[in-house]
């Protein structure tokens, strides 16, 4: 399983990048533009925090293949690194993929709803195939079964594409998807943290403490 951000949101990728097993992050036109900032200072930040080994996905802008094989080429120069381009399934994103394979750059295939299009995203060589998970909640399908089924789908026609579910509301979204044996998730910082959040796990700590100035007062190991 990996896990990505899905944010430019640069202290929340500071501290995620710090704190966690971080494999990259993801943005698209919406995250960008909510930094109401310059494009490219912001993206290259991105890279700068997260190095040139961690994925960072950026989304097209261009409608037509030879724009977005044109964006892709650019970004791909000018981000360097393990960088993705995130195309909208469409019939240019799909002509866009096919060019992008013979260009040897990687391709996230986004806004992904169905088990079908993430099929013929794969066979037009997408990396991965990101499903909006909380979206299809939001209009009574069942998001996490859709994700299982492109997963089912890849596994029992030898697909390598990866599934990179995104939109999540929740941390019970994200986990239900780790237990299908989705490949990849992208999510917010806040769902990150709730994800490694119990609070029992607060109870035991000061468990531990107490037990331990009881008898040693506020020496650590380090002072014996
Ligand atoms: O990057 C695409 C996806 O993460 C969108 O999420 O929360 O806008 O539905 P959301």
């Amino acid at each position: 399983m990996l896990y990505m951000l899905d944010t430019a949101d640069l202290e929340a990728i500071r501290h995620c990048n710090e704190f966690y097993p971080l494999a990259g992050v993801t943005t698209n036109p919406s995250i960008i533009s909510k930094q109401k900032t310059d494009f490219w200072p912001l993206v290259e930040e991105i890279r700068a925090i997260i190095g040139p080994d961690k994925m960072l996905h950026v989304q097209t802008t261009q409608k037509q293949a030879d724009g977005i094989v044109a964006e892709a080429k650019l970004l791909k120069e000018r981000l360097g690194g393990n960088f993705y381009i995130k195309i909208p399934i469409c019939e240019e994103g799909l002509k866009a993929t096919m060019m992008l394979k013979e260009a040897g750059i990687p391709v996230t295939m986004t806004a992904i709803f169905t088990p079908a299009q993430a099929l013929i995203a794969a066979k037009a060589g997408a990396d991965f195939v990101a499903p909006y998970v909380n979206r299809l909640d939001n209009i009574l399908s069942d998001g996490v079964s859709v994700v299982d089924d492109i997963v089912q789908l890849f596994n029992a026609h030898g697909i390598k594409t990866r599934v990179l579910a995104a939109s999540f509301k929740n941390a019970e979204q994200v986990h239900k998807c780790a237990l299908c044996g989705c490949h990849s998730v992208t999510i917010t910082g806040d769902i990150m943290k709730t994800l490694i959040s119990h609070p029992m796990v607060d109870t035991a700590l000061a468990n531990f403490d107490k037990d331990w100035k009881r008898a040693y007062g506020d020496k650590k190991i380090l002072d014996f």
